[in-house]
């Protein structure tokens, strides 16, 4: 049966808007319409190949309503520099008549108090609570918080030198890590526009929480499938995390933004409170879906295959 939604990726050319729209090319037979939005013509070229495959280009800005019109579900893939725009983005989107909207996260779960106002997830919390306010004054809008932990292919990157195999990490190898492949990631976040819409309730009537991990583990162990992956061993340096934060508010007194990301963002992975199952620990909504997800074992050794 054909489908009945019509769908725009807002930042479909990035690090994850890429193989989401790829995801999207494989199942674009279970929707009306899959577009991407570029800011002109120039942008546009980058996504001839989809359009060859049938995805539509829309040109315009994603803080105008024009682009929104005629779509039922927007996806924001933007990256961190415009996170903080999306509040203006979910206004233009709900004004032109968008019912269904999924925000930037695909990341830990952030209801997590101990992370809950983490610099790095800043964005994403002002996010949110616009997204709230708008399904309070526009009961047709409705939006999807997916949470799937960190990607595993990015779980051992910062602060990582996979040449010269050694890592400086600040947290704790005994603290869990929680991650999902970002080809499972697609396909969670593709297959959940096809089954029904189960709102969370209670004082989020409009909204849905989807919590989907590939897995979950001491850290320490995700270096051990690393090494294992790899078939060598990697030199890991352990520190504060107290260290990393001071680091983030030397960039923030700079006006270093990225900076301030950067450093914030390395205190999550040995932290404990980067996964997906964060507020109720293996409580995950994997059973929604009819596949099952890769071990983050086995992201490495995909992810590694043919690079060692
Ligand atoms: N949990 C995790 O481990 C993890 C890892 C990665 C990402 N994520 C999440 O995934 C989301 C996307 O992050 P990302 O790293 O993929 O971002 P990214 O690589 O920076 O991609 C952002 C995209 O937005 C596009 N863009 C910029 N301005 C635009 C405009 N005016 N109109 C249309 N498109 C525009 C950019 O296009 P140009 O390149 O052409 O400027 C780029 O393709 C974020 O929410 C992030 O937190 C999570």
């Amino acid at each position: 049966m054909p489908g009945t939604l019509s769908v725009l990726l807002v930042g479909a050319g990035g690090a994850w808007g890429r193989p989401l729209l790829e995801q999207f090319i494989k199942q674009k037979s279970s929707f009306k319409r899959v577009a991407v939005l570029a800011r002109d013509q120039n942008h546009a070229e980058k996504f001839s190949d989809a359009k060859a495959q049938g995805v539509e280009i829309v040109l315009g800005s994603f803080l105008d309503s024009a682009p929104y019109k005629g779509f039922d579900v927007v996806m924001s893939l933007v990256g961190n520099p415009l996170l903080r725009l999306q509040p203006a983005m979910i206004q233009a989107a709900s004004a032109a008549g968008v019912t269904h909207f999924y925000p930037g996260e695909w990341n830990s779960d952030i209801d997590q108090p101990e992370i809950a106002n983490m610099r790095y997830f800043r964005d994403k919390q002002a996010t949110r609570a616009q997204c709230h306010a708008t399904a309070q004054e526009n009961p047709n809008f409705k939006y999807t918080i997916f949470i799937t932990g960190i990607f595993t292919e990015w779980t051992l990157m910062f602060g990582w030198d996979h040449e010269k195999k050694s890592a400086v990490v600040f947290g704790d190898s005994s603290k869990r890590i929680g991650s999902t492949s970002i080809p499972d990631i697609a396909r969670y976040t593709v297959d959940s526009l096809l089954i029904p819409f189960k709102a969370d309730g209670g004082a989020f009537p409009n909204r849905r929480t989807i919590r989907a991990q590939g897995g979950s583990k001491p850290y320490g162990e995700l270096v051990a499938d690393l090494e294992e992956a790899r078939g060598m061993k990697y030199s890991v340096e352990y520190r504060d995390r107290a260290e990393a934060l001071k680091l983030q508010e030397q960039a923030r007194q700079q006006g270093d933004e990225a900076g301030e990301m950067f450093w914030s963002i390395r205190t999550l992975p040995a932290s404990g409170y980067g996964v997906a199952d964060g507020v109720e620990e293996g409580k995950l909504d994997n059973d929604l879906f009819d596949f099952t997800p890769e071990t983050q074992k086995e992201t490495f050794e995909r992810f590694w295959s043919g690079q060692k």
